[in-house]
């Protein structure tokens, strides 16, 4: 297993459209251990294969306290929503950033697994967030471009002066 980079906002590739994953194989599993290993370590709740410039249909997400439940989702769709909530989030990609975003307070999705097989899954509250969070980064939507732009130009000041102080 391996710890992979993550991407910083606002860098251009955070906003590249993944495609779906055409064969759920061996090179997919290594991925998903990896970028499993790479959340846990950060330590975040869930991660997108497009934040570790890969730009293929994989995030993984594990939204417990205990980080016993870990989730692979493999070319995830979302089949329905249902009722809004407002929560803050933060994001490996924009470190040290929490803003308050609207969301689905339920969604079902449907995905493939490790196994190549697909499953549904009915998520909600926090897991619900972080399904629409990771399922953005796929589309190529940092979730800080729910702000306004004076908000968002404010951050990006904010992360370039402390990319300055860690160099
Ligand atoms: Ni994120």
């Amino acid at each position: 297993m391996a710890l992979l980079p993550i991407l910083r906002y606002p860098d251009p590739r955070l906003h590249t459209k993944a495609k779906p994953v055409a064969v759920v194989d061996d090179r997919i599993r290594q991925l998903a251990a990896d970028m499993a290993e790479t959340m846990y370590e950060a330590p975040g709740i869930g991660l997108a294969a497009t934040q570790v410039n890969v730009h293929e249909q994989l995030i993984v997400i594990d939204a417990s306290e205990d980080k016993s439940k870990l989730l692979t989702l493999i070319n995830p769709e979302i089949l329905a929503r249902e009722g809004e909530c407002e929560g803050e989030e933060g994001c490996l990609s924009v470190p040290g950033i929490y803003e308050t975003v609207k969301r689905s307070r339920k969604v079902r999705v449907r995905a493939l697994g490790l196994d190549g097989r697909p499953f549904e899954l009915d998520a909600e509250d926090i897991l619900a967030v972080c399904v629409q969070h990771e399922m953005d980064h796929l589309q190529g939507k940092v979730f800080v471009e729910y702000l306004s732009m004076l908000k968002q130009n404010r951050i990006k000041a904010k992360l370039a002066k402390k990319a300055r102080i860690t160099a």
